[in-house]
């Protein structure tokens, strides 16, 4: 009598041990199996989970912006009004290190306020996660981005290291015992995210350095209000050799595709930044990459972005891609015509907004 229920727990247990088996089969295989899949991913099409591939989704943004003749080279640094305004290229990058380009992915323009994205997290990286926060804010000015009515508003504080007083305050707290040591950790800094030696493009410093007096202006009054601790001519001259460095799309793309990699360069393989002060970051470009024009830019991407007015446009997918754009001529706030559009149109039809989840 008491044999059966006996036999069946018998059966049972015998049952419950092949499953066992067979699971653990299974979760030793895993690795192997999503390792056979990602390279059967990777040798079919380039595809991204928007469902086009990614060459094609540039040459179409390519070939629907490139005859467009909006905006205008700006000219208040004068060696940018010189700049060929026909340059169009775009570039992408993916987190797993894949390169895509279209256009003119070889003339190179000035990086400008693409700049201040990258000296924000080197006194990050330096100075620990709440350094930009507490000196000069983390808020949008809502104002055009060398606003003095911004900085008188909160004696330069509540704004952000996006608009020219934050980025030439956050200059100024690059730590280094010489002139030449703080230059060098920068563009040595900008270049680990690009992935190659970036150089200075000295005639746009040049032309910059002789009519940057607005830009002496702010640095004063942000050393008169106690966010510049020294030295804020020094500051000012610093940040605007930073932003004459020079740069292609793919430069671009590669420096935002680290930032979409939680700071690891993608090629490269180099920890640039770390990993946990890179959501900081993207948080103030969204909030403030496309100065009195973010909130519609974010509205129609979803992408943390930043403009220069060199004609660069960078945006970050995070955990995708990093996307880049140069096309010189500007609308009215600062920010490249072609570059916004095809960066939407690219990042649209690749499905690289972060806020579009779709439904399980
Ligand atoms: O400080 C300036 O005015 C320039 N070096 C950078 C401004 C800039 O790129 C604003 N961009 N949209």
């Amino acid at each position: 009598m008491n044999r059966t229920p006996n036999r069946a727990s018998g059966i049972g247990r015998s049952i419950r041990a092949a499953l066992l088996s067979i699971a653990s089969l299974v979760v030793a295989c895993a690795p192997a199996l999503a390792q056979t899949a990602t390279a059967q991913k990777s040798a079919a099409p380039a595809v991204a989970s928007g469902g086009l591939p990614y060459q094609q989704a540039l040459d179409g943004a390519y070939a629907k912006f490139k005859d467009l003749k909006e905006g205008k080279n700006a000219d208040y640094i004068p060696a940018l009004a010189k700049v060929d305004a026909n340059i169009f290229g775009i570039a992408l990058v993916t987190v797993d290190g894949k390169v895509y380009t279209t256009g003119d992915i070889t003339s190179e323009v000035s990086i400008q306020s693409i700049s201040k994205v990258f000296t924000m997290a080197k006194v990050m990286e330096e100075q620990g996660p709440d350094a930009i926060k507490n000196n000069m804010g983390v808020d949008a000015t809502g104002q055009v981005f060398n606003s003095i009515v911004a900085v008188e508003q909160y004696k330069g504080a509540e704004m952000n290291a996006m608009v020219n007083p934050g980025a030439i305050t956050a200059t100024s707290m690059v730590s280094g015992a010489s002139r030449d040591e703080v230059w060098n950790k920068i563009l040595s800094f900008y270049s680990d995210f690009a992935g190659r030696t970036l150089s200075v493009n000295q005639e746009v410093f040049k032309s910059e350095a002789e009519t940057n007096q607005r830009n002496q202006a702010i640095s004063m009054l942000m050393y008169a209000y106690g966010h510049i601790k020294d030295k804020p001519l020094q500051a000012c001259d610093i940040y605007t050799e930073q932003c004459a460095a020079s740069v292609n799309a793919k430069d671009l793309a590669m420096m935002a595709a680290t930032l979409a990699n939680g700071g690891k360069n993608p090629v490269t393989g180099k920890q640039c930044m770390k990993v946990d002060n890179v959501p900081e970051v993207l948080a103030v470009m969204a909030t403030a990459g496309l100065y009195d024009d973010s909130g519609k830019w974010l509205y129609w991407t979803g992408l943390p972005a930043k403009s220069g007015v060199g004609g660069g446009i960078l945006a970050v997918s995070p955990g995708k891609f990093g996307i880049a754009v140069i096309s010189p001529p500007l609308d009215a706030a600062g920010n490249s015509v072609k570059a916004q559009k095809a960066i939407a149109e690219v990042s649209n039809a690749l499905g690289g907004n972060p806020y579009a989840a779709k439904p399980r």
